[in-house]
């Protein structure tokens, strides 16, 4: 029976891998790494440096593949099955991938960035694939740091206050309106700084971009201060890289309900 590991490498820095990860990693004979187009290559780069730092001694193979695009034009009520359409493009070439590229007893990998749990398509593909019932497999999961514990950490700060919840959203979603009930917000996959919405309400945030990464920014503060100064590095850096992957959190003050 082929066997994959579906590993959690932490949010961009060879150190955040864990203990676990590395030990998957050793056994496996075949990685996958799927690459979205030239702007995210240096994302598989950092996915080989890993491989560099942890496996130096060690013979596998890398088999790198293209990830379909996702049609981002669908907003509204068409977000879904656009996403859906995206996942069983995916599907098609993660299961050529395993039948063609993984022989029976070999061990594979996929190399999630951050955790596999949040905001990652990885684990639904893999059972769309088991559903079609073409290619047997048996898979674990490795969990990684992810890029919300790598902020927080990055800014010696908590998620939640004490004995508040804490809620994880994407920009897409803040820029609807601030969810309700409650008070500390993470942001993920923000293309267009939603967080500029709320300029003029008590706020602080935290904001990092590659973080762990040797291009990592950070910048922290009252928002109405910090927003400006965040949309200039954020403009800077995605025109130097050519792509950025940024998170924060929203952490709104009492009184400002
Ligand atoms: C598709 S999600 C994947 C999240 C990932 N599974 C995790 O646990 O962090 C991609 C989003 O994660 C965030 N992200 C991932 N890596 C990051 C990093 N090194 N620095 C800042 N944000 C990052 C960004 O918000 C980005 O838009």
């Amino acid at each position: 029976m082929r066997k994959i590991h579906v590993i959690g490498i932490g949010a961009g820095d060879p150190d955040q891998l864990t203990l676990q990860a590395v030990r998957a990693l050793r056994g496996t004979d075949v990685f996958f790494l799927l690459d979205k187009g030239e702007v995210k290559a240096d994302l598989t780069g950092l996915r080989r440096d890993m491989l560099d730092v942890h496996l130096p001694e060690r013979v596998y193979r890398v088999v790198e593949a293209r990830d379909p695009e996702r049609d981002r034009r669908a907003g509204g009520v068409a977000y879904s099955p656009a996403v859906d359409d995206w996942r069983s493009a995916r599907a098609d070439i993660y299961a050529r991938l395993i039948a063609d590229e993984l022989g029976e007893d070999q061990v594979g990998a996929f190399l999630v960035w951050g955790d596999p749990s949040l905001y990652d398509s990885t684990l639904a593909i893999l059972e769309e694939v088991l559903a079609r019932g073409e290619v047997a497999f048996d898979y674990d999961v490795v969990p990684g740091i992810s890029s919300v514990s790598a902020l927080v950490a990055r800014h010696r700060t908590g998620l939640n206050r004490v004995g508040r919840p804490v809620q994880i959203t994407t920009g897409r979603r803040l820029s609807e309106g601030f969810p309700q009930g409650v008070d500390d917000v993470v942001v993920m996959l923000d293309a267009h700084q939603a967080f500029r919405r709320y300029v003029d309400q008590d706020v602080d945030i935290y904001w990092g971009a590659y973080i762990g990464t040797p291009d990592e920014i950070l910048v922290a503060g009252p928002l109405a201060e910090a927003a400006p100064r965040i949309e200039e590095l954020r403009a800077e850096a995605r025109e130097r890289k050519g792509w950025i992957m940024d998170t924060y959190l929203l952490r709104r003050n009492p009184g400002d309900g």
